[in-house]
Formats: C-alpha cells, structure tokens, sequence
C-alpha cells in the first residue's frame, strides 16, 4: 500500500498552491463544515492533532478554534508545504509515521489528551494497519479527546471508478487513480463496517452520517465535484 516514499514522491510532485490536491478543498467547504459536528461534544481547551494533515490548509482553519494545533504527516514534503503555506502562531508541524508506537507516545507526553482531526487517511492504509492507526487515536485521545474523523468507504470507490469509466476528463482524479489506485483499489469498508472497525478498536461512535468531500476538481459540465464519504465522532469509552 502508500507509505512514506510514496506520499512523498506525491507531495514532492505537487505545485504548492493550496487546491493543487484533489482533496485540498478550501476550509469555508470542509473543516468548518466540520466542526459544527463534533464541537458540542469536545472540550475546545485541549490541543487538537491533525493527523495526516497534508499541505496544512485545514490544519491552520482549526487553529482559530483551539488553543494549540499540531500537524502530523508522514511525508516530509508535505510537513515542510504546510510549515510554508499555512503557517500560524499556535500550529507547529511535523513529520512522523502515526502507525509508528512511538509517534503517538511522544505526543501523549508532550500533550497529554488531544482531539483528534483525521480526514482522508485511513481508506489509504493496508487493512491490518487501520487497526493499528485507531489504536494510536485511542491512545492520543485518552479519557477526554474527541476523533472526527472523515473517511472514503467503498461508495467512493464505486462512485470514483464509474466516472473514469465512463471517460470523464478529470485530470487530479485520474492523476490519482494512477499514483494510489485510487477508485480502484477498496476503502476501508461499507459505510456500516466503518463504524464496527471503530468500535471494534476501543472507540465509542457518538456520531455518525454521511457527508459531501468537496474536491478542487470540475466534473466536464462545471460542476465541483464531491464524493460521497462518511463521517464519524468518537471518543475512548471508558470516559466517566
Ligand atoms: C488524502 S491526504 C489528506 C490530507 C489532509 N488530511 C486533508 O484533508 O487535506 C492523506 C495524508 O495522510 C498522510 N499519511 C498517510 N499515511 C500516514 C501515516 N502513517 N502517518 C502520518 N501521515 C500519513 C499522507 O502523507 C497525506 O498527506
């Protein structure tokens, strides 16, 4: 599946513009659509992780709402885009694998419970490592973090896949769908099944439904294109 070199060798490739990405859509579409979901259940005074965050443009949008945010990626390109483009005094961004163990205790230290940000990542990661990813959330988020989470499932991929078929001229996508395999290659599950992976990895699902990914991609009669996706709000169960 995509690790480090690949996301790089992508990151690296991009112009650094913010849309350049297919998901790169602008906050006024995505995070602050966002966050009316999950405000009422976290606590605003905890830091919030951005992990996977990409060339930052989301990332530095939820910096308004929380006393500190850190942006994690795996990618150096990407970490040192968002470090130059969306730049902000209480954002600090770095580069780290979050399936790696000790990624997650270092910010456990550092920042003790965290809310966590996570759109677009885990569709992207081997089956046995989106386990590993929640555990890792699990863990930031201890007793009194909140995961939104925004996630690609199998519809996408559908959806995704019909529209190259049928010969729309989509350059970000299909520029995607050759470097990730993206629209071919299966999300992390049907809708439903996305929730029981949760659950299945110690999180406690209070929200759930679908919801628009604006792309900064055109469809050939103009319009924005936007995936069907999910979103979800959990936190660790054993909150009292
Ligand atoms: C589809 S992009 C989404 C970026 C950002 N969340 C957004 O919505 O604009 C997925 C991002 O996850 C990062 N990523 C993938 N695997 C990761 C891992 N194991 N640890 C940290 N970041 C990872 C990639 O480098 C990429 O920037």
């Amino acid at each position: 599946m995509t690790g480090a070199s690949s996301w790089d060798a992508f990151w690296s490739a991009l112009p650094a513009e913010p849309g350049a990405a297919l998901w790169d859509s602008a906050p006024e579409l995505t995070a602050a659509r966002h966050l009316p979901l999950f405000r009422d259940h976290i606590d605003p005074a905890l830091p919030l992780v951005d992990l996977g965050c990409g060339s930052g443009r989301q990332t530095r949008w939820l910096a308004r709402h929380f006393p500190r945010v850190v942006g994690v990626d795996i990618a150096e390109a990407a970490v040192e885009l968002a470090a130059a483009t969306h730049p902000a005094p209480n954002v600090t961004y770095r580069r780290a694998d979050v399936l790696d163990e000790d990624t997650a205790a270092a910010l456990r230290a550092e920042c003790g419970d965290v809310n966590v940000y996570l759109r677009g990542v885990l569709h992207q990661l081997a089956p046995g490592d989106r386990g590993r990813m929640l555990t890792a959330v699990a863990r930031l988020l201890g007793r009194t973090g909140v995961l939104f989470a925004q996630e690609l499932t199998e519809r996408t991929g559908w959806y995704v896949a019909e529209l190259l078929a049928g010969g729309a001229h989509l350059p970000k996508t299909a520029g995607l769908a050759a470097h990730f395999d993206f629209g071919a290659r299966v999300a992390p599950a049907h809708d439903g099944r996305l929730r029981l992976l949760f659950e299945q990895y110690g999180l406690a699902v209070v929200d759930d439904g679908d919801i628009a990914l604006h792309t900064t991609e055109h469809t050939p009669d103009g319009q924005p294109l936007e995936l069907p996706t999910t979103y979800l709000v959990a936190r660790a169960p054993a909150r009292p």
